[in-house]
Formats: structure tokens, sequence, C-alpha cells
């Protein structure tokens, strides 16, 4: 039986002395009791919320308690409503237990007991369908955030695939079609040097961006040469694109890492890597490899930025960005951790770590 803590019962009964008996000896058990003399009364403005079971008895002045338990559940099919009824009414006592009553008893009663049990036990089943009610609710909110989050990570590859079309067209194949025109010119011109060379270095160009995009896209280096090495490249890509001094370390643990691992550690790394150069405003930052002695292999990313106030992880399926999210959501997925550190003014710490496939091997 749960906690008898704030228990509130309406009790209904038209007879001044056994209304004032059976108030009394509720409240002996530490409950609250409103009474009301009539069902009218309760029917007038009907406020279930505030309660949390209806005693009432089948004779009353106007309607009767079994009028109040059909207005009752009409509202709610599960609200606890004992009827209490003399010996003469005991064929409507029945009757109202068809209709939904969770039970009757004999007045007089015995002892308070005989109603309390019941009571108590018909208290404790509705709050548990509440409790279950309201974890459902939020399962199914969780679960509408999930969907629409997981269509909006399908836009965003696809804003990502349009970008890379858009690079491809507006540098790679403007600068094909320059080098195309520059030939074109050399069977047509006295300078066909000249053309040759400026060819030669759009061409050069367009091979350094295809590179580049590449790398963006997916890193050959990650498939060939393994996770440590590709990360490393990717910081030396990023620290010279994008300005910014970036120091990659490693314990050199040569470890054998599942596929699915080594993409989202790699994918991670570069998602943090960008936040540091989109959000951090910061002069450094350092990439770190460790094997961990729990059979973790972790990447930090740690920069000297300005830091930010992290929202508690539960919430940040309710953030626009998607960032932070995907590297949980995916970190979960494989039984990783994701922590994040950051305090405004101080930088951040990110780190990653996900279980090994087998042990280091130095
Ligand atoms: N290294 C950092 N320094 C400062 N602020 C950061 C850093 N990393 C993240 N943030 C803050 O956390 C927010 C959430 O990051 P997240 O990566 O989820 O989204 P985003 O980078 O804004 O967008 P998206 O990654 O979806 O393109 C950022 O908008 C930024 O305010
Ligand atoms: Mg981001």
């Amino acid at each position: 039986m749960r906690e008898k803590y704030g228990i509130r019962v309406l009790l209904v009964e038209d007879d001044q002395e056994s209304g004032q008996a059976l108030k009394a000896a509720i409240e002996l058990n530490d409950i609250d009791v409103t009474w009301m003399l009539s069902a009218e009364e309760v029917m007038d403005n009907m406020e279930l919320a505030k309660y949390d079971a209806i005693v009432s008895d089948i004779r009353l002045g106007g309607a009767s308690g079994v009028d109040l338990l059909s207005m009752v559940r009409k509202e709610s099919r599960d609200f606890p409503v004992i009827l209490l009824t003399a010996y003469s009414d005991i064929e409507a006592a029945i009757e109202a237990v068809k209709l939904g009553a969770n039970d009757y008893m004999m007045k007089p009663l015995d002892d308070i007991e005989t109603l309390m049990i019941p009571l108590l036990r018909a208290i404790d089943h509705y709050r548990t369908l509440l409790h279950n009610h309201e974890l459902q609710k939020k399962n199914r909110e969780y679960m509408d955030k999930l969907m629409h989050l997981g269509s909006q990570l399908v836009l965003a590859e696809e804003q990502e695939r349009r970008k890379l079309a858009l690079d491809l067209h507006d540098s790679i194949g403007q600068l094909l079609g320059a080098a195309i025109m520059q030939l074109d010119l050399v069977s047509r011109s006295e300078d066909w040097k000249k053309h040759v060379e400026n060819a030669h270095s759009q061409v050069g160009e367009a091979v350094e961006r295809t590179r580049a995009l590449a790398l963006e896209l997916s890193s050959p280096v990650l498939y060939h040469c393994g996770l440590m090495q590709a990360v490393q490249e990717l910081c030396g890509h990023m620290g010279s694109s994008y300005d910014i001094d970036i120091i990659f370390s490693s314990d050199n643990s040569k470890v054998e890492l599942p596929e699915d691992s080594s993409i989202l550690l790699y994918r991670s790394v570069r998602e943090l890597l960008m936040n540091v150069i989109k959000h951090a405003d910061a002069s450094q930052a350092t990439v770190n490899i460790s094997f961990e002695p729990e059979q973790q292999y972790k990447i930090t990313v740690e920069d000297d930025g300005k830091g930010f106030e992290v929202r508690p992880k539960e919430e940040w399926v309710h953030m626009q960005s998607l960032g932070l999210f995907s590297i949980m959501d995916r970190c979960n997925a494989l039984g990783g951790v994701f922590q994040l550190e950051s305090k405004v003014g101080e930088g951040t710490v990110a780190s990653v770590s996900v279980p090994l496939l087998s042990g280091p091997n130095n």
C-alpha cells in the first residue's frame, strides 16, 4: 500500500449525525475529508481532481448516490467511488457496483476499518493508474520528439549533400570548365604556354578541392589506416582550413574498434571541432585519444574558448540544434558515454568513450 500522505476524500451524507461521525472517523486516519450534504452540491461543481475518492450514501435527499456515481463515471472511468447503504437498499448497492462503484458498505459500519481497507486499496490502485498514464504520456511525447529528430537528422544529411553538390558545381566544376577553355585557347593562340600554365594551375586547384571535399564527405584514411590517423589528419586539415591551433595527442595504444564505433568517434570529433570553430572563439583546441583501463576507448576535445552553460541531457531532445544530441544519441546506441563540461568563460571539455572490441596492443 502506498503512502496515505495527502489523501483527500469527499464524503456525501445528508444525515448530520452519521456524517459527523464518519468524517471524524476517517480523519483519524490522517485523511483530509470534505463533507457535502447532497449529490447536487457535488454535481453543481464537479471537481474530481481535488479528491482521491468519493464516499457517498446511496439514499440522499434529492439525487441518489447512484446518480452521483453515473455522473462521476462520465468524467472518469477509474475514479474511486464507495457507496454506503442501509440494508433495505442492498439491491441498489449491487446495481451500483455493476455500474462501476468500487465497493459498497452496509450502514452502520461495524468499525471504520471495514471502510478504510477497501477505500485505501481503491485509492492506491487509482493513484497507480494515474502514475502509469502520466508515464505513458511522457513516453509518447518522448517518442514523438525522437521521431521528429530522426526526420530532422535526415534533413540535415540532405542539406549536407546539397552543400557538397553546390561545392562540386561551383568550385570543381568551374575550375575544370575554365581549364577546358584555356586548353581550347592553346590551339588558337600564339601565347599557348600561358594558357597551358593557367589550365595546369586550375586543374591543380580542382584536385586540391576534390581532396578536401572527399575528406569532408568520408575520410579514406579512416577506412585504410584507422581512427587514430584519421583523427590526426582531420585535426591538421581543420586547423589549416579554419586557421586555429589544434593539438593532437594520443597514448599510441593500437586497439581494434568496431567500424561503427570508429565512425561514431570520427564524426563526433568532427562535430566537436566544428563547434569549437563556430561557437567557442578559442585560440587553441586539443584532441586526445586514450585507452582507459575500463576497456574504454576515449577521445577528448578541449578548447580554451568562451564556454557555455550546458543544459541537462534530458533537455537536449528539446533543443533546436542537432550536433550534441546526435553525438549523445549515437553514443547511447553503441553503449558509449558522452560527457560534456563547460562553464561560461572557462572553455569546454567534451569526451566520447566507447567499449573496446579487444584490449590494447602496444
Ligand atoms: N565548444 C563550444 N564552445 C561554446 N559553445 C558551444 C560549444 N559547443 C557547443 N556550444 C553551444 O551549444 C549549442 C549546441 O551545440 P550543437 O552542436 O548541438 O548545435 P549547433 O552547433 O548550434 O548546430 P548544429 O550542430 O546542429 O549544426 C551551440 O549552439 C553553442 O551555443
Ligand atoms: Mg554543432
